[in-house]
């Protein structure tokens, strides 16, 4: 499947298909938007530039990572991203990282990506997503939740961030 069609809450379509290197640009900028907000990523600075995001959506081309990006009419929204563990016994196990952009947040654009990468991710033969949030994230954690992710632990002070120490909730979900 290229391409999944959803409704958000006030019913605009989100179409939501895997990236292409002209949305390297929204992308790396929204990444770093929400590395900028510093509530939601353990990092305070962008370690990456816009031509290593090309160099990856090009990779997703050939390999078995899957970066799907949302349009909302039209506009990128968000994306979502599956890794592969890199242990040879793990290749069915792959780790999810997820960005929707401020203006487009609690409006149904997160669960539109969700659903569509369970499913390519499946076509890639994946069995199982982990990954996981720091547990002040709630928005995030009803998302996952919602959909059948499961807490397996915590790891407690993980992330040192400006405001202070922050616990890792550590989240999976079999998808076969
Ligand atoms: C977390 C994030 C991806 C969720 O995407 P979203 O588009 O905002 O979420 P959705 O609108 O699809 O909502 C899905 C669920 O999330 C929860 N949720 C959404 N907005 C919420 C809010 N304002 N308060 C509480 N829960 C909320 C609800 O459980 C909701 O389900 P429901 O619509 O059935 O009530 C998005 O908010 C985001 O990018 N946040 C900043 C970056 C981030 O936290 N990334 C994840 C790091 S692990």
């Amino acid at each position: 499947m290229d391409e999944w069609v959803f409704l958000t809450k006030d019913q605009k379509s989100v179409v939501v298909r895997h990236a292409k290197v002209a949305d390297a640009s929204e992308m790396f900028h929204c990444f770093c938007e929400v590395v900028q907000e510093g509530k939601w990523l353990p990092t305070t600075k962008p370690s990456s530039n816009q031509s290593e995001w090309a160099r990856w959506i090009q990779r997703t081309y050939s390999n078995r990572e899957v970066l799907l990006v949302a349009r909302v009419e039209g506009e990128y929204a968000g994306h979502v991203s599956l890794q592969p563990e890199e242990w040879h016994a793990s290749k069915h196990v792959a780790r999810l990282g997820i960005i929707v952009r401020k203006h487009y947040r609690s409006k149904g654009v997160g669960r539109a990506l969700m659903l569509a990468v369970e499913e390519a991710g499946r076509i890639q033969r994946y069995e199982k997503i982990v990954l996981s949030t720091f547990e002040s994230n709630n928005v995030a954690l009803g998302l996952y939740e919602s959909l059948g992710y499961h807490i397996v632990g915590m790891r407690e002070k993980h992330f040192l961030m400006p405001k202070g120490y922050i616990n890792e909730v550590l989240m999976e979900k079999l998808i076969v």
